[in-house]
């Protein structure tokens, strides 16, 4: 009998995988294996013309990365997903999708430094124009559309600067004008915020965060809201007419809701290859079985970090969405349950030399060039993830000499504090 699967940690922990019929394995089996031995040679074509489901090749499918793509997919509230090497690979692969020559991305200007850099120094070499705005305006995104435009990406909360996204305002302009709203949700997982449950179409994350949880992989994946309805659109003749690469396969037609992620599986993983590894998926299926109860844990120590920053004298101000002092706090309360995450950018009086100073007295934080692991980590932007960036964009994007971005782990909070407290002195 199907589960009868309802509330997100239930979800989250019997989605993708129940046990192999064939051994009863209750654990999660690592296919590592390249090929799949087809039953016949009618069997192998209807599968390379898409007529039936089943494996290929790893490069374009495989049942451990399988696992997590439908838990992810079901926890995003999406209709599929695809998972990738890295987050990168994500954004590489579903923009080499939907954009050619001449046409044109509204980038938000705060998003992580490298999907602009891919934006402006990879995608530009090959004709597709960006316009880079403040995606926190939705005027200023509805100027910047024009009729090119195919797709409006920003992110949930902003990397390193927290802004909170208008989720719903950018749907609608998205939806108005026939382009996809693209929402990088990596800074909050699912168990905080749903973007697509907000209009979204779709939905990316570097894997390599939150949903590993433990800094031990670098992924990514691609969520299909399934939410397009590609009928009723013009500007997407590769969605409702006739596919030449697969025995003029409609995707729309064929796939339905599934369209976007079928499509980009067929069409830019099988051709571009940047693939999840069915190890690194077996971590994150596991992972994502504790998230709700992690990103809970992350928010509440982060939350009370950002009141303890917040009241010291060293610092000059603490961006954190679940601050009443936050800029977009309304909106935070609105579009994210269960907790404001556990990021927190706060800038220090004494700038660049206050920051070496901190950073250097930290003694349980680390140093690191990423987020979303268990453990506590600091970083200073500008001379690090955002050091690609000149000195105009880093201020375009909110990025101060003196800026410090946290990522607050799961330990004791009285410890994550004592650190700060400590090198907060030092200075
Ligand atoms: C918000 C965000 N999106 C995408 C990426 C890229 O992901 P990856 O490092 O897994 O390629 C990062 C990496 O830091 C990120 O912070």
């Amino acid at each position: 009998m199907e589960k009868d699967l309802k509330g997100f940690s239930t979800r989250a922990l019997h989605s993708g995988w129940d046990h192999d019929p064939s051994t009863g394995s209750f654990g999660l089996p690592i296919y590592l294996t390249a090929g799949y031995k087809f039953g016949s040679a009618e069997e192998a074509a209807s599968l390379f013309e898409l007529k039936k489901e089943g494996f290929i090749y790893s490069r374009i499918g495989n049942p451990t990365v399988a696992a997590f793509e439908e838990v992810i997919a079901d926890l995003e509230s999406g209709s599929a997903a695809v998972a990738t090497s890295s987050g990168q690979a994500a954004f590489n692969q579903l923009l080499s999708l939907i954009c050619k020559k001449d046409d044109h991305v509204i980038l938000g200007r705060k998003v992580y430094g490298g999907t602009l850099t891919l934006l402006s120094n990879i995608f530009s070499k090959f004709g597709v124009e960006v316009s880079v705005v403040d995606t926190d305006d939705p005027e200023e995104v509805a100027r910047a559309v024009s009729p090119k435009t195919r797709c409006i990406i920003t992110e949930t909360v902003g990397n390193p600067s927290l802004n909170v996204a208008p989720l719903e305002e950018l749907a609608v302009i998205a939806r108005d004008n026939e382009a996809l709203l693209i929402v990088d949700n990596t800074f909050m997982s699912p168990a905080l915020c749903r973007p697509v449950e907000w209009g979204a179409n779709v939905v990316v994350h570097s894997a390599t965060k939150y949903l590993s949880g433990f800094g031990n992989i670098i992924g990514g994946v691609v969520v299909d809201g399934g939410n397009v309805d590609w009928g009723s659109m013009k500007k997407w003749p590769e969605f409702t007419e006739p596919e030449e690469a697969y025995h003029g396969v409609v995707f729309s037609e064929a796939f339905g809701t599934k369209a976007l992620a079928t499509k980009l599986r067929a069409c830019a993983l099988r051709d571009i290859g940047g693939c999840m590894s069915p190890f690194d998926a077996y971590l994150l299926w596991m992972s994502i079985g504790t998230l709700s109860l992690r990103m809970k844990k992350h928010s509440e120590n982060a939350l009370a970090v950002a009141r303890f920053l917040e009241e010291r004298e060293e610092v000059a101000w603490v961006s954190y969405p679940g601050l009443e002092s936050h800029p977009h706090h309304e909106r935070a309360k609105k579009y994210f349950r269960e907790g404001y995450g556990g990021m927190i950018a706060f800038c220090l009086k004494g700038g660049i030399e206050a920051g070496r100073k901190f950073l250097n007295s930290l003694n349980l934080f680390s140093i690191i060039a990423n987020i979303g692991d268990a453990r506590s980590m600091a970083i200073h932007p500008a001379s690090t993830t955002h050091s690609q960036l000149s000195s105009e964009e880093l201020k375009k994007a909110g990025i101060e000499d003196g800026l410090v971005r946290l990522s607050i782990g799961l330990e004791d909070v009285e410890d994550i504090i004592d650190d700060l407290d400590r090198a907060l002195s030092s200075i």
